[in-house]
């Protein structure tokens, strides 16, 4: 299939301060759009101006949710070079959550190239200042105009991209995290896995809740025992405990994160134990407290790594490493953004140059 570019010449103002871009509120001239129709299957492949589209009130997206999304950055390094971290794996993972949604499957390489034309074409959108970066947003939906539960038969896929801001523009702060009793996010046979904005839509609640009691986000404990930690609201969680890298295990309930496998492997890089497994919350909570854990921290695209500096738990609210960013969480940070932005070695080879 053969990408159109539609080009306009009605360019937006590209925003002067990079101070201030803020994350996912500023939008880039083009998107990437193909469209499926069930016994045709993928057609008319452009690139054009973004703008709003057309689509009926009663398509299946709106009503049954069919939708999975991915969320990805490209990085202008510091000799000039415009690179992506990962992408296919990206791509893969959709397809995987497409997967679980009934939906299609599309193809991979198809959809990389076309990303990789549209952040050529965009290429001016990426900002210069270290740690800002062009958000990127897969998206695909059902279409249908129909009123029943059923998979759609017809379905757009897009990508749309904007400049976003250093998360850390006041340094890297570590957070405090309600351990949540009472809502769930996945179950073992759901969607937890894939990234699906059902699972974000079921997660807001008790984000509104954490808010009110203080803290910055939700970690989630298995729906069938509330024993195991899972994962936080948009980053698979990692604890340092007696000098191992601890981190949940992939049970079909957590998103796989492109971020964890990447510290994962720095870890094992460096001589560090990886475990995978269950992690209690008594553990957490036994292990914060004795100090036998040195280190908690949030992995995930957006921020990269996230310090834990407190996690409440009921009536009960622990410190972990003194309420400071940990040294393996930031070491972890200044190698995976290293990488990024072609400050050291990609001896992983996770970058690919635009
Ligand atoms: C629920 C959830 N878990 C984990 C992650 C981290 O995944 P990644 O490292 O691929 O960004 C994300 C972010 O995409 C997420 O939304």
């Amino acid at each position: 299939m053969e990408i159109k570019f539609w080009e306009t010449d009605e360019l937006k103002k590209k925003p002067e301060d990079e101070s201030n871009l803020g994350f996912g509120t500023i939008f880039s001239d083009y998107m990437f759009i193909m469209h499926y129709t069930e016994g045709q299957g993928w057609h008319d492949a452009d690139i054009k101006k973004y703008e709003d589209f057309r689509i009926s009130p009663a398509a299946t997206v709106f009503h049954y949710g069919q939708e999975v999304f991915e969320g990805l950055k490209a990085y202008r390094q510091v000799n000039g070079n415009i690179s992506l971290f990962r992408a296919k794996d990206n791509f893969k993972r959709m397809n995987n959550s497409a997967k679980r949604l009934a939906m299609p499957l599309f193809d991979e390489e198809f959809a990389h190239k076309a990303l990789r034309e549209l952040v050529k074409i965009e290429q001016d959108w990426i900002p210069h200042a270290k740690g800002t970066s062009l958000y990127i947003r897969p998206n695909y939906i059902g279409m249908d105009p129909f009123i029943g539960v059923r998979a759609a038969t017809e379905y757009a896929f897009y990508i749309m991209m904007g400049p976003v801001g250093a998360y850390y523009a006041n340094g890297l702060k570590p957070v405090k995290i309600l351990i949540e009793k009472e809502y769930t996010r996945s179950a073992k046979g759901g969607m937890g896995f894939a990234k699906t904005g059902g699972n974000y839509a079921a997660s807001l609640i008790a984000g509104v809740e954490a808010h009110e009691q203080g803290c910055d986000q939700v970690l989630w404990l298995d729906a069938e025992e509330r024993k195991y930690v899972e994962e936080v609201g948009s980053m698979n969680m990692m604890f340092i405990i007696d000098g191992k890298l601890v981190t949940p295990e992939l049970d079909g309930c957590i998103l796989p994160g492109i971020t964890r496998d990447s510290v994962m492997t720095i870890a094992r890089d460096m001589g560090i134990t990886v475990e995978e497994r269950r992690v209690s919350v008594a553990e957490v909570i036994e292990t914060a407290k004795s100090g036998a854990m040195s280190e908690a921290f949030g992995t995930g695209t957006a921020a990269v790594v996230s310090p834990v500096g407190e996690f409440m738990y009921g009536d009960e609210t622990v410190t972990v490493a003194g309420g400071k960013m940990g040294k393996l969480a930031m070491e972890f940070y200044d190698i995976l953004t290293g990488i990024q932005y072609g400050e050291i070695e990609d001896k992983f080879g996770w970058i690919e140059t635009i």
